[in-house]
């Protein structure tokens, strides 16, 4: 186990006092209980933000300059924090409102803002917040760029001072949520449910619930077999209710800040109800049943598909496989079951369209699943900030009702009114020493975590934050790392896989071009490209996928001439000469993002070479490193792309250059 680590954006650095210091010299708490735990995390925050940034100490005092109270008109989670006549004060409807409150305080302070006149009125978008890890018992860390676990070693579960300073940074950007364990529950981590593990994750659950964090675990469907010395799993047979009935009533009296399970069922080699005849609800409901009596939750992950499927009949498509195993049962999931769905129908590629299954269910839970884990984005070795594509997701206009029908009206629980509803991101830290294995991907952590807050903030605005946390408020850094990482995004997309059409990569490393390659690709390629054109037809005449959508988005993806360019491949099979609103031929298209990719990816490197002395080498050289690895990336991905579909194709490039 790597025993060091950075404080990464709570640093709490020397700041430029900008008045604020006044502030802290007396601080006052009424009306909440000074006991409570998650208060004692909020002054004992502040007392080590406002010490390090304005070097200063605040003492409690009667008559304060700092007010800290309690307002019961308030959002549990929110709060207001408003200054007047040199007194600042921060009023929470509850404990997570006021620990929120001091970290937005201290933000704005490690901003250089000035307090004065401050006025804000703050509260979550969505309920539920949450960070899902791929941690398994052994150290690894499924999809994991940055070292190895820091939940687990050994088959053993870790609670140290590193467990506490991530709650801190997971709470510090809002995160009420937390699961520890992999989705894919094999071997000991199946045993975390058992007297082996309880003192220990009772132990590591008590870390986050000071932070007001609620912990959850990742579940063995197939527990009763696996654990229990069962043959069944069958949701609907009464020894394996009465079992899961001893095991959840366990689990409780064991760990109290339990807020419930994740399961992934039957999907990728996962048990789960259908091996029963039984339905997805059958499943979810009957442990939903079971731990609502201690307010528990069960987010039942919709990434059910068959990666053996044989589509060489041009209808059955992996895209359609999340709608249509989920959307007949909708209304029949019980009130506390969340149905988790990732962002695209397929996988956590570059560029996809939304999920038809957010707002496609009316009457069921919903939460978004996107990944912070670089997967399919760069392995946290090139540069991608993800914020605009989260932007894209929150914003896409389902249709799902007349109004509140944005895919973020839906997950903050405008939509429906329901309160069991949120978001959640498999995230990207490691026991390295920086967290997130490049330093500049500790941007999409943050950024997930203010976004999931306040789902009105810009891409820009998060970036922002971040450096000024981070780096400090040096104007130049500030520029030049906004301008690695805004469209650091777009520029992936151009030296990777073009129009939407995603894959291409590596098969089961994902990292890497290999344009025929990925492991599900026994039936063919995901690409479908011939001599004569590339993509997928998903309209009504091919797999019918885009009609999954409520009009008018099934009319606008169904036809080639309304579908949004960037999503052509995706719904469409096009040929080279096609010509797209740019006026470029499909075939130049490919050509000419491919290039301009690697030209991005070297003005990127530039831009943070021109930083060498205002970035610690640490951290200077750990960028560096891996933009050079970047860079090589990109060149593979562009040659090996444009040289496939020259041959494919038979079409020169227009300007002339060279293709490999
Ligand atoms: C992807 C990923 C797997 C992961 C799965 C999931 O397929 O490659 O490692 O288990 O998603 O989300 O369950």
């Amino acid at each position: 186990m790597k025993n060091e680590w950075t404080q990464a954006w709570l640093a709490y650095e020397k700041r430029e006092e900008k008045g604020n210091g006044a502030y802290f010299a007396s601080v006052a708490v009424n009306g909440f209980d000074t006991e409570n735990v998650v208060v004692q995390s909020a002054l004992k925050e502040l007392k080590k933000g406002i010490k390090g940034m304005l070097d200063a100490e605040p003492m409690m005092a009667d008559k304060a300059t700092f007010v800290m109270k309690k307002d019961f008109a308030l959002n549990a989670e929110g709060y207001t924090l408003t200054e007047t006549d040199g007194v600042l004060t921060l009023a929470a409807g509850g404990e997570n409102g006021l620990l929120y409150g001091v970290f937005e305080v201290l933000r704005r302070i490690a901003m250089e803002k000035s307090l004065q006149g401050v006025s804000v009125n703050a509260a979550p978008d969505c309920p539920l917040r949450m960070l899902n890890h791929w941690d398994n018992m052994d150290n690894s860390i499924e999809r994991g760029y940055s070292g190895e676990s820091f939940f687990f070693e050994d088959n053993e579960v870790v609670v140290n001072d590193r467990t506490v300073d991530y709650a801190r940074l997971a709470a510090s950007v809002g995160i009420n949520g937390v699961v520890i364990n992999n989705v894919n529950v094999k071997q000991a981590a199946s045993y975390l449910i058992t007297d082996r593990y309880y003192a220990k994750v009772a132990e590591m659950a008590k870390v986050f619930a000071d932070y007001g964090i609620k912990f959850f675990m990742s579940l063995n469907y197939a527990s009763t077999i696996e654990i229990g010395g069962m043959n069944s799993a069958d949701p609907l047979d009464p020894e394996v209710i009465s079992w899961w009935e001893k095991k959840i009533a366990e689990c409780y009296a064991n760990i109290p800040n339990l807020g419930g399970f994740l399961v992934k069922a039957d999907s990728e080699g996962r048990p789960g109800p259908f091996t029963y005849g039984r339905t997805q609800a059958d499943g979810a409901n009957m442990l939903a049943d079971i731990i609502k009596p201690y307010g528990g939750i069960i987010i039942w992950r919709c990434f059910v598909y068959n990666c053996q499927q044989d589509w060489r009949d041009y209808k059955t498509d992996r895209a359609r496989a999340g709608y249509d195993n989920f959307i007949e049962m909708d209304g029949d999931y019980h009130e506390n079951v969340i149905l988790q769905i990732k962002n695209g129908p397929m996988d956590f590629q570059i560029r996809e369209p939304i999920s038809p299954l957010l707002g496609g269910l009316k009457k069921t839970n919903q939460m978004l699943e996107v990944q912070v884990a670089q997967e399919y984005t760069g392995h946290q070795i090139d540069v991608c900030y993800l914020m605009p594509m989260f932007k894209e997701v929150l914003d896409f206009k389902t249709y799902c009702s007349e109004k509140n029908d944005c895919v973020k009206d839906i997950i903050s629980g405008k939509t429906l009114g329901n309160t069991n509803t949120g978001i959640a991101a498999v995230i990207n830290t490691g026991n390295d020493k920086n967290w997130t294995g490049n330093d500049l991907a500790a941007a999409n952590f943050y950024g997930f975590g203010r976004l999931g807050f306040d789902t009105e903030l810009s891409s820009e605005e998060i970036a922002e934050e971040w450096i000024r946390l981070t780096f400090g408020n040096d104007p130049q850094v500030i520029e030049k790392v906004m301008g690695i990482l805004l469209p650091s995004r777009a520029t992936y997309e151009k030296y990777t896989s073009p129009l939407g059409i995603g894959w291409m990569v590596t098969p089961h490393v994902h990292y890497g071009c290999s344009v025929d390659g990925y492991e599900y690709s026994r039936w063919g390629t995901y690409h479908r490209a011939d001599h004569l054109g590339i993509g997928v037809d998903r309209s009504h005449n091919g797999t019918g996928y885009a009609l999954q959508y409520h009009e008018p988005n099934a009319s606008m993806y169904d036809s080639m001439e309304t579908c949004p360019e960037e999503l052509l491949l995706f719904f469409h099979h096009v040929p080279y000469t096609y010509v797209l609103k740019s006026g470029k031929t499909l075939i130049q298209h490919i050509y000419d993002t491919h290039f301009e990719g690697v030209e991005e990816v070297e003005k990127m490197i530039a831009a943070w070479e021109s930083l060498k002395e205002k970035i610690a080498p640490e951290v200077y050289d750990n960028v560096s490193e891996r933009f050079g690895r970047q860079l090589t990336n990109a060149r593979e991905w562009r040659d090996q792309v444009n040289s496939y579909f020259y041959r494919k194709s038979g079409i020169p490039d227009e300007k002339g250059r060279q293709i490999w």
